[in-house]
């Protein structure tokens, strides 16, 4: 059994993470879709929030259980351990995200040399997509729902509602 841990901040999912997870599952059989519980980083959606709006989003791509929802925090690679994962999977977008992925993905091979980082190029469809992006539009008043899955864009309108 193939496992591997796609984490990220998810703050919120996105169908550029949706769609780098369709594609992870052509090639692992379990991936867990882990959020990093960072209590120093301010997000707009509560760690329960983004996770709720993950398991939404992922049930109806009709993997069942070969996708799983958690958080985490503390060292990635000891997660990964504890998950029973040998990869890490991210997504690369554009080239401005190489220099940080390689930064993460070099940093983890020397904390843990038996965990892989695995990238899948982005669906071209969605390579600008990002969370914050998406977040900065929407709360300007911009049209986000085809960017997101159904039930982050529900949630997403009602938050900005909610914060003004
Ligand atoms: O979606 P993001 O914010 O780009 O994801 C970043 C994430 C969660 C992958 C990264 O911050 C992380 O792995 N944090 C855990 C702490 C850690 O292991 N740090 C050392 C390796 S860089």
């Amino acid at each position: 059994m193939r496992t591997a841990v796609y984490p990220g901040s998810f703050d919120p999912i996105t169908k550029g993470h949706t769609s780098i997870l369709a594609s992870g599952m052509k090639a692992f059989d379990r991936i867990v879709v882990a959020v990093l519980h960072n209590p120093r980083k301010t997000a707009m959606f509560t760690v329960d929030e983004r996770i709720e709006m993950i398991r939404e989003s992922t049930a109806e791509m009709g993997f069942g259980d070969r996708i799983v929802v958690d958080q985490f925090d503390g060292l990635l690679v000891e997660y990964c351990k504890q998950q029973g994962a040998e990869v890490i999977l991210r997504g690369l977008r554009a080239v401005a995200d190489f220099e940080y992925e390689l930064q993460m993905a070099n940093m983890n091979r020397h904390l843990n040399p038996d965990v892989e980082t695995v990238f899948i190029m982005a669906d071209d469809a969605y390579f600008y997509v990002s969370s914050n992006l998406v977040k900065e539009a929407a709360k300007l008043g911009g049209d986000v729902s085809e960017l997101v899955p159904g039930p982050v864009s529900d949630r997403l309108q009602a938050k900005i509602e909610a914060q003004r």
